[in-house]
This record gives C-alpha cells, sequence and structure tokens, in this order.
C-alpha cells in the first residue's frame, strides 16, 4: 500500500511570501504541494495561475506540485501547467467536454492525470476510465473557498473509491480535500484515502505566535496517521 502523502494547500499561505511559506511546510515534513486553481466561473473564486506555478519552481521547489483545476474549460489551460513545472493536474469532469480526452492530453504534456468529484458527483464517471488516472480526488467540502466543514458523506464514499481502486490493481492515489484536521485525519485514513489536502488545518492559525507551527502540525498530522494500520 502506498504511503500516506500530506498535501498543504497554499490556498490557506500568506501569498506575499509564498515562496518561503511553501519552503518551510515542506521542511516540516509536507510531501507535496496542493495548487488551487479557480477562475470565477466553475467556481465562485478567483486564485493562482500557471505564472505562479513556474514562480514556485524558479524559486527552488523540487516536491511535486498536485495541480487541482477548477476551471472551465480545461484543456486550454493544461499545455501551460505543464510547461510551469506540474507534476499531477486533476480535473472536474463537469468541467471538461470529453474526459478521456482531457486524460489522454494530460499523460501527453508528460504530467500525472487525475478525476476531482465533487461531494454530490457520482463515481460513475470512473467506469471506463481507471486505466487513465493516476490520482482520484474526493471533494469533502463543494470547491471554491479554504475554512469550510468536512461533509460527512466523503467517508462513505472513500471506501467505496478505495473498492474500486483495489479491484483495478493498479497504483492509484486516493486524495481528500476540504475541511481535512488533525483530529480528522485518522479517521479518514481509515477509510481509504492516502493523500491528505490540508489548507487552513495547516496554515490557518498561529503563524504569527509560533515558528514552528508546520513541523508541530505535521508532527501531529504523522502521528495520527500511524495509529491507523492500512
Ligand atoms: C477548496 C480547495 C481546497 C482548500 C482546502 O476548493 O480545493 O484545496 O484549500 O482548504 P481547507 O483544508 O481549509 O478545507
Ligand atoms: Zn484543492
Amino acid at each position: 500500500m502506498a504511503r500516506d502523502l500530506i498535501a498543504p494547500s497554499i490556498l490557506s499561505a500568506d501569498f506575499a511570501r509564498l515562496g518561503e511559506e511553501v519552503d518551510r511546510v515542506l521542511a516540516a515534513g509536507a510531501d507535496i504541494v496542493h495548487f488551487d486553481v479557480m477562475d470565477n466561473h466553475y467556481v465562485p473564486n478567483l486564485t493562482i495561475g500557471p505564472l505562479v506555478c513556474e514562480a514556485l519552481r524558479k524559486h527552488g521547489v523540487t516536491a511535486p506540485i498536485d495541480v487541482h483545476l477548477m476551471v472551465k474549460p480545461v484543456d486550454r489551460i493544461v499545455p501551460d501547467f505543464a510547461a510551469a513545472g506540474a507534476t499531477y493536474i486533476t480535473f472536474h469532469p463537469e468541467a471538461s467536454e470529453h474526459i478521456d480526452r482531457t486524460l489522454q492530453l494530460i499523460h501527453a504534456e508528460g504530467c500525472k492525470a487525475g478525476l476531482v468529484f465533487n461531494p454530490a458527483t457520482p463515481l460513475s464517471h470512473l467506469d471506463y476510465v481507471m486505466d487513465k488516472v493516476d490520482m482520484i480526488l474526493l471533494m469533502s467540502v463543494n470547491p471554491g473557498f479554504g475554512g469550510q466543514g468536512f461533509i460527512p458523506s466523503a467517508m462513505e464514499k472513500l471506501r467505496q473509491v478505495r473498492e474500486r481502486i483495489d479491484a483495478s490493481g493498479r497504483d492509484i492515489r486516493l486524495e481528500i480535500d476540504g475541511g481535512v484536521k488533525v483530529d480528522n485525519i485518522a479517521e479518514i485514513k481509515a477509510a481509504g484515502a492516502d493523500t491528505f489536502v490540508s489548507g487552513s488545518g495547516i496554515f490557518g492559525k498561529g503563524r504569527a505566535e509560533d515558528p514552528n507551527r508546520y513541523d508541530t502540525i505535521i508532527a501531529e498530522m504523522r502521528a495520527a496517521l500511524a495509529s491507523v494500520a492500512r
């Protein structure tokens, strides 16, 4: 079984010091950088694009960058993110006219590909593309904002996706995004996740007061994850 990966969402980082924030959270033991791209069209918020991804690479970030596209259309922007240094590119099936084609495009651009499921999006979108996904991302909030509460039905959905992945025999990451904190991360792992996005749970509080805040939170998350056998 794959190693647990902690993926801080930089949506809740201090954007005025983004490079430093990413360096600090990786030094604290985070594994991959979760990069939320919002377009004020598919979701009601506007964030960062390929230039910022490229800037993080130029800054010296070598960890995988996990680009979560909350944009419509999808295909136009894929090559730009590949050129900017994305490792994973995930997208919402509702935002692509041709899901299989978009998955192929992401691979052709040299990145790993994934599908993202909103809380009410059915898993049937996976039926014919299990051989083309490297990651399945389940949203445990409706996309658009950090700091929302975890929607409990995501637990059962995680179990269902874990069954599908295990039945496929393929090496597919199961990522969860939204409301992940130190206190629920163990239960989320037990339901089947192996990749854990956390924005406000890591960046959200105490930044100014405690210079070791990220080390503390990531160590607490690791300890909680270690308490769950797989
Ligand atoms: C929401 C984003 C998330 C967000 C998670 O649309 O996809 O990645 O940053 O934030 P928290 O962990 O605060 O729920
Ligand atoms: Zn995200």
